[in-house]
């Protein structure tokens, strides 16, 4: 991960700067609302990227569960500006080493069968296609590839 980035659990206060770069990274964003929700459950995992300097400024985040040893990435981005560098390995590396920790044996997420840029993040950390979910998506609709990892 190059440059002056932490990564570091978030916090409800971090919902609404999440919620802003929702609707900049994804045309189904979510709401503070829904992010809310995330943080007030012990099962889930929610990690930000944030780049240091003078101002730290929100570059990243990350957001997952495990439940009975089987674990799912719910959401991931980068800032547009942020992008390239790294962090979303980061992240993801990250929140796999968390999920491990709390017992995951393996790890299964969606993914817009259109997102080469996610399909290829993904591709790298050992995740491999398991299944299609037709019309998964709204706005635009679109099938969601389900992808599967085992931790070994
Ligand atoms: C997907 C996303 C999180 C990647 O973040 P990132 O910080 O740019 O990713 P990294 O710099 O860590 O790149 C990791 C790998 O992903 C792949 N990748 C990322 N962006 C890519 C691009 N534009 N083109 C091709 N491959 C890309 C590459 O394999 C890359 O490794 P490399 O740089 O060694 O080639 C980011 O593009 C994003 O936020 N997209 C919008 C939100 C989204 O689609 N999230 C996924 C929801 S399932």
């Amino acid at each position: 991960m190059a440059g002056p980035f932490r990564i570091r659990p978030a916090n409800r206060a971090d919902a609404p700067g999440i919620a802003e770069a929702e609707r900049t990274c994804f045309s189904d964003p979510w709401s503070e609302d829904g992010l809310a929700s995330l943080f007030d459950n012990s099962t889930g995992v929610a990690l930000i990227c944030e780049s240091e300097g003078p101002v730290l400024r929100l570059a990243g985040y990350v957001f997952a569960r495990v439940i009975a040893g089987e674990a799912e990435i719910l959401n991931i981005a980068v800032l547009p500006e942020f992008r390239r560098v790294g962090l979303g390995s980061g992240l993801l590396s990250a929140a796999l080493d968390d999920l491990q920790g709390r017992g995951a044996s393996s790890v299964f997420l969606e993914v817009r069968e259109s997102n080469d840029e996610a399909k290829r993040l993904y591709g790298a950390r050992g995740f491999r296609a398991v299944g299609v979910r037709t019309d998964y998506y709204r706005k635009p609709r679109e099938n969601a590839l389900v992808l599967r990892l085992d931790y070994r």
